[in-house]
């Protein structure tokens, strides 16, 4: 007897090590713990993470994007300078140019962060911290911005125009939409990086579809565009919130080059209220069976308790002539 427990007990011990000590280890040798910056942009961790050569160079342009948001903004000028720059290029409809396809703006000031939008509209590439794949950062896509909105005090009426005109509540797809899917399809949701794949219907005769041949051709040339630009094309995120912990998506959408040195994939800015929902969005259609298991949790409990209280009873009813 005391001979078993006491092989019982190293039998438990070695779990527990293995439990606690070898896998929690080789998990944090394998995967490198990244802190978040809590969603503030102000270039300290791009400043740290710089080359030499680089860090006087980010260090001028985050301590220039301070004292740009400093400046009060001026809504109505803002508008017009919108309207007629951003708009060019964000416009309904817009098509690939460089590679990806200006997204909509209709929600940008709910999404993305202040102190972001003025890096943005000051250096595309410096802000989005993918300066390292450029040697001159005005040949970004977006690149010509730099140019046309220069001054400090229209970038400050700019964004004080994005801020101000928040256009409503946002839902989680519409934040998907506008900040990943120009890159990122989700097949679960529907979207491709042409955004919501329309009702097609084929031909009785032939059997054939041609307008959802001629939109897979046209999704085609845009992913392959897509590829040019960044190396790769972006991995469809349907399901990539089973694949990875919450604070993983979180940090990397935060910062990308945190957990992948070098990747083509941009900082999208976004601050809480957009990360909220982008993260909402890739929970419902990577999890979208969620609500129904919670809503059968009160249930479940419900019939644990009535059975609890009928086995009583029974128990009570079997023993009653036995006492
Ligand atoms: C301009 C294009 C672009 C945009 C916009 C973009 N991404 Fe990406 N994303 C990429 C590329 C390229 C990769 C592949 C990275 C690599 O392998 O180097 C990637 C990879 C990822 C990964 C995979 C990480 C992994 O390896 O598991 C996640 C998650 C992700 N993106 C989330 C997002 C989210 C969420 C958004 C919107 C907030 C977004 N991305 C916006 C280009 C983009
Ligand atoms: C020359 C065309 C052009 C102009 C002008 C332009 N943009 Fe863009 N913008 C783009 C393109 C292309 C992208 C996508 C870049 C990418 O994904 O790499 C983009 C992306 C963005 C994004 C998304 C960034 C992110 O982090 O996801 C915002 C916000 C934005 N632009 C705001 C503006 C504002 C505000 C202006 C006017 C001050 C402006 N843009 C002017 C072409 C343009």
């Amino acid at each position: 007897m005391n001979k078993e427990l006491k092989i019982l007990g190293i039998v438990v011990i070695f779990t527990l090590i293995l439990y606690w000590g070898v896998e929690p280890f080789a998990h944090s040798q394998m995967h490198k713990h990244v802190e978040g910056h809590g969603l503030i942009y102000d270039g300290k961790a791009d400043i740290e993470e710089a080359s030499k050569d680089k860090k006087e160079v980010k260090k001028k342009f985050w301590a220039d994007v301070k004292k740009i948001a400093s400046l009060k903004g001026d809504v109505a000028s803002g508008e017009t300078i919108f309207n007629s720059t951003c708009a060019s290029c964000h416009m309904k409809g817009a098509s690939n140019m460089g590679g990806v396809t200006p997204p909509s703006l209709d929600h940008a000031g709910a999404i993305y962060d202040k102190n972001f939008l003025i890096a943005l509209i000051k250096n595309p590439a410096m802000a989005t911290n993918v300066d390292h794949k450029y040697k001159d950062t005005a040949t970004h896509p977006m690149g010509a911005v730099m140019s046309m909105v220069s001054s400090d005090q229209d970038i400050a009426n700019v964004v004080a125009y994005i801020k101000a005109k928040k256009a409503g509540e946002v839902t989680p797809k519409e934040a998907f939409i506008e900040a990943c899917s120009r890159c990122h399809a989700n097949r679960y949701g529907k979207l491709t990086q042409l955004g919501e794949i329309p009702k097609t219907k084929s031909n009785i005769k032939t059997g054939q579809d041609i307008d959802k041949m001629k939109y897979d051709q046209k999704v085609a040339e845009e992913q392959n565009a897509l590829a040019d630009y960044l190396g790769k094309l972006p991995p469809d995120l349907s399901i990539i919130y089973r694949a990875r912990s919450e604070h993983f998506l979180e940090t990397f959408i935060e910062n990308p080059q945190s957990q992948l040195p070098g990747t083509a994939m941009p900082r999208t800015g976004l601050d809480k209220e957009g990360l909220e929902k982008v993260m909402a969005y890739l929970e419902e259609t990577g999890d979208p069976s969620k609500p129904a298991r919670d809503a059968l949790g009160p249930w479940v409990l419900a019939f644990f308790v009535i059975f609890t209280i009928l086995a009583y009873l029974w128990k009570q009813s079997q023993w009653r002539d036995l006492h």
